[in-house]
C-alpha cells in the first residue's frame, strides 16, 4: 500500500514541506524551531537537505502514499575517522493521518539496513522524553538507553530530558 524509497535532490521541495509540518505538528519532538527553520537561508536548507543526498554524508527513506510523502526518517554518517563507526537517526516522521499503520516501523528497519550494508558498529539517536510512542518504536527495534541528558532542552519554558539511545548493529 505504501511505497519506501531512498530520498534524491527531486524530493527537495516535498522534504522541506514534511520537516516544517513536522515542526509545527510536533514541536516539543525535535530541537530546531519551526521559526529558526522558516528563517533559515536557502543556503542553509540545500546545505542541510544535501547531507541526506549524498549517500556517502547520509542517506534518508521516504514513505509514499501514491505521490503523496507521508513519513521519513534520516541517518547521517560521522566523516571524522575516529567515529566512522557510528551513525545517528535523525527526522524519524510520519504525517499525523498516517500513524499506527507500520510506517515508521518500515522506515527504522530500511535505515537499520542501511546502517548494517555500511559496516557501522552502532546507531545512535536522541528522543525527547515525552514522545513516548518513539521511545517504544526504539526498544522495540533494538535501541537502549545510553544515557540521558537532564534538562537538555527547553521547550514552552518547561526544562525536558534528552534520552540517548544507542543499537549494536550485526
Ligand atoms: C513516533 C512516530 C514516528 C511513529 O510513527 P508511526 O508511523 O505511527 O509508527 P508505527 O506505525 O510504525 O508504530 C507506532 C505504533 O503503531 C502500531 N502499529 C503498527 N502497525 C499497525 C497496524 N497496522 N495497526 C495498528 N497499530 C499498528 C505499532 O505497534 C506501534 O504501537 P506502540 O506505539 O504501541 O508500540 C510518530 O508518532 C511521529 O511522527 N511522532 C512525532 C514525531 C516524533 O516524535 N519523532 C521522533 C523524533 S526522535
Amino acid at each position: 500500500m505504501y511505497t519506501f524509497r531512498f530520498a534524491t535532490e527531486k524530493d527537495f521541495q516535498k522534504i522541506k514541506v514534511m520537516m516544517l509540518q513536522a515542526l509545527i505538528e510536533s514541536s516539543v519532538a525535535f530541537t530546531l524551531t519551526y521559526s529558526e527553520a522558516t528563517n533559515a537561508s536557502d543556503s542553509w536548507w540545500n546545505a542541510y537537505l544535501n547531507n541526506f543526498f549524498d549517500r556517502k554524508r547520509g542517506s534518508m527513506i521516504l514513505s509514499f502514499n501514491q505521490n503523496e510523502l507521508v513519513g521519513m526518517g534520516g541517518i547521517l554518517f560521522n566523516s571524522y575517522t575516529k567515529k566512522k563507526h557510528v551513525g545517528e537517526l535523525v527526522w524519524i516522521y510520519t504525517d499525523v493521518g498516517f500513524r499506527q499503520q507500520g510506517i515508521a516501523q518500515k522506515v527504522l528497519k530500511e535505515l537499520i539496513n542501511l546502517a548494517e550494508e555500511n559496516k557501522l558498529l552502532k546507531l545512535n539517536l536522541s528522543v525527547i522524553n515525552t514522545q513516548t510512542k518513539a521511545i517504544n518504536l526504539y526498544k522495540k527495534n533494538g535501541f537502549v538507553v545510553s544515557g540521558i541528558m537532564k534538562k537538555e532542552i527547553k521547550n514552552n519554558d518547561i526544562y525536558q530530558d534528552l534520552i540517548l539511545m544507542e543499537k549494536f548493529l550485526a
